[in-house]
């Protein structure tokens, strides 16, 4: 018979509290790749999609990240579809604030018509009453901070949100969004190999602020044969990809990780992660290694 450890391995990656209130496994899942290329338009294998969801949720995940931009819609709706009606300690995150006009194209709309208009759109494909954590997916440099903010201060007053999150920000950015509404994670891209953001992790570590770190096994390349993982990996008889995100979940216990795949194999391996406890000297060894 196994373990509640071994069946549920996100439970090893220990919890925090979104905003001091919304518990959740560190060690979660991004839900970007389930959609076409270029993040446009359906999967090209969509039960498989649904049987990631589920196997990750399985696996004790509690923490999804997401967003209407996703497809559009299509990474939402492929949520709704296999995980609802949720289990009561899920916690999906979606965004707002990106437009879509073809494979590979985003740009930032931070209107507060168009933040109230998607967030009442992803309220429907999720399937929800209120939104766990919504994140303004880039502050959009043509609209006052203010007017972007504010909306999303009201949707919370209203009760269409429960935690406000910002994405893609400079510390300086992230405080002034702090003195505009509550926000309670931050998401900019961070990995192993890129830490150009570390006065931000600083910054949120010291605030308790979650940071969600995208890209965190960067597109595979950090998991690739020969990449700079790959020796290290061998040696402890990890997969370079867990690795990776080990090195994550001992790096800060603000950080919350969000691995995003299209297959239920990677699913599998990258929870496992959760449960390798890397030594002061394997951490040390990782740090210098990419
Ligand atoms: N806020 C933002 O602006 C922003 C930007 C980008 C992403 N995000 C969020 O962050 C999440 C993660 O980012 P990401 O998807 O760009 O990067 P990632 O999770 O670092 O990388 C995902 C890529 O790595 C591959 N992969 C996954 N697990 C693997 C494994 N065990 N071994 C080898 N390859 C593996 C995946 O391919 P397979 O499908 O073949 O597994 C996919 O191509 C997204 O899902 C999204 O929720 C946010």
């Amino acid at each position: 018979m196994s373990t509640d450890v071994e069946s549920r391995p996100a439970d090893a990656s220990g919890t925090f509290a979104l905003g001091g209130d919304l518990p959740v496994n560190r060690l979660g899942y991004g839900a970007m790749r389930l959609t076409g290329a270029g993040v446009w338009g359906d999967p090209r294998d969509p039960d498989e999609a649904v049987r990631v969801l589920r196997r990750a949720v399985e696996l004790g995940v509690t923490f999804i990240d997401t967003a209407d931009s996703y497809g559009p819609f299509v990474s939402e709706q492929l949520i709704r579809t296999a995980l609802h009606p949720y289990a009561d300690d899920l916690v999906i995150a979606t965004k707002g604030g990106l437009t879509r006009s073809g494979p590979g194209e985003w740009r930032p709309l931070g209107r507060p018509e168009y933040l109230r208009q998607q967030t009442e759109l992803s309220l429907r494909h999720l399937g929800v009453d209120r939104i766990d954590l919504y994140q303004l997916h880039r502050i959009d440099p043509q609209v006052p901070l203010t007017d972007q903010l504010g909306e999303l201060a009201l949707l919370r007053e209203e009760g269409k949100i429960r935690h406000i999150g910002v994405s893609q920000v400079s510390v300086a950015q992230l405080k002034e969004a702090r003195e505009l509404a509550p926000i309670v994670s931050v998401q900019n891209l961070y990995n192993l190999a890129n830490r150009a953001d570390e006065e931000l992790l600083e910054y949120a570590e010291a605030e308790n602020i979650a940071f969600i770190p995208w890209f965190p096994i960067a597109t595979g390349e950090l998991a690739r044969p020969g990449g700079p993982l790959d020796a290290i990996a061998a040696e402890h008889g990890a997969t370079p990809a867990q690795l990776a995100l080990a090195w994550l979940l001992r790096r800060s216990p603000v950080l919350l990780p969000i691995p995003g795949t299209s297959t239920v194999a990677h699913v599998e391996e990258n929870i496992a992660a959760a449960g390798i406890t890397l030594s002061d000297s394997e951490f040390e060894t990782l740090s210098g290694a990419a």
